[in-house]
């Protein structure tokens, strides 16, 4: 038995061993929340297109349960889902859409939920297939649903890099602080930054912030970093409504150009390190060894 076939035939045995032959690996960055409805879906999209406007080859993925909402504010649609990639003539090309305005997506589609539950051979199979997804983007934006379900706590702690999103509401700063909370638990390199939707001026921003820092600090150890602030704003409403990103819709809008800044400082205002990176991520969420 040579070399190669000694491999294949460890592979065929061992699925959780499989090492993708790819070597691309983008960044991957979870954007979360933790109450629902605080933007993470709107944020995540014309995030996307801001990066990918700066040059950034960007893949979204939609990994809110059942709630096709990438879709919904992209105007677009697709019938091939994440899962799909189970059936064995499903190539990671299939389910990958070219979607409008420039962004990459994969729509999680419902099920996905059900991935720990897979056996070893269908989560090699997902795996490898989407190893590739690595070398075809920069960047991974994983629009993971609210709260701290146990699919959405895999998900950031499996991230090189969490965007926690909240409103300066006290209800979502109370949830916002639960998924502090649990990250600094398990984290094992905590990199979380916070973003604060729909604020009426920057001081409201900046209180908002003080205060989850320092709780988070004096209480959790945890360094929280702040990417930025999004204005209150009718301009999402109105794209939401016309299903159309709010960046393409009303480029100049306040909501717009706050986007555009935080994209800046994601790109230019930390290091943009690749850390665990694509593969890591992956292999966390199907519990494979590294
Ligand atoms: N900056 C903003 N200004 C005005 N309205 C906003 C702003 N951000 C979000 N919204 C409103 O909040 C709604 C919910 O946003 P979005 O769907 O992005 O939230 P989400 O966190 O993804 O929700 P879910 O938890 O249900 O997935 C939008 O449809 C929009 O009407
Ligand atoms: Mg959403």
């Amino acid at each position: 038995m040579d070399q190669a076939e000694r491999l294949r035939k460890l592979v065929e045995k061992r699925p959780e061993t499989v090492q993708s032959p790819v070597r691309g690996n983008a960044r991957v960055i979870a954007v979360t929340s933790g109450k629902g409805g605080v933007g993470k879906t709107n944020l995540t999209v014309n995030l996307a297109i801001a990066l990918g406007m700066k040059g950034r080859r960007v893949l979204v993925i939609d990994a809110d349960l059942g709630m096709a909402n990438v879709e919904v504010v992209l105007g677009s649609s697709t019938k091939k889902h994440l899962l799909n990639l189970l059936e064995d003539g499903t190539k990671l090309a299939d389910v990958l859409v070219h979607g409008p305005y420039g962004v990459d997506y994969i729509s999680g589609g419902s099920g996905i939920e059900k991935a720990q539950a897979f056996d070893g051979a269908q989560k090699g199979q997902l795996l490898v297939k989407l190893m590739e997804a690595g070398e075809l983007a920069d960047i991974i934006l994983v629009d993971t649903g609210a709260g701290l379900g146990k699919n959405v706590m895999d998900f950031i702690l499996a991230a090189d890099q969490v965007l926690l999103i909240t409103t300066p509401e006290p209800t979502a700063l109370t949830d916002a602080y639960a998924v502090m909370k649990a990250y600094s638990m398990y984290a094992p390199e905590p990199d979380l930054s916070l973003i604060v939707n729909r604020v009426y001026d920057e001081r409201e921003s900046r209180d908002v912030v003080a205060k989850l820092t320092q709780t988070a600090s004096r209480f959790l150890k945890l360094d929280v970093g702040c990417l930025g602030y999004v204005y209150e704003d009718t301009a999402v409403m109105r794209s939401v409504r016309r299903q159309m990103p709010f960046l393409i819709l009303q480029p100049e809008a306040i909501a717009s150009r706050c986007v555009r800044a935080m994209a800046d400082s994601l790109l230019y205002g930390t290091t943009m390190a690749v850390r665990r990176g694509w593969r890591g991520f992956l292999q966390q969420i199907f519990h494979f060894s590294r």
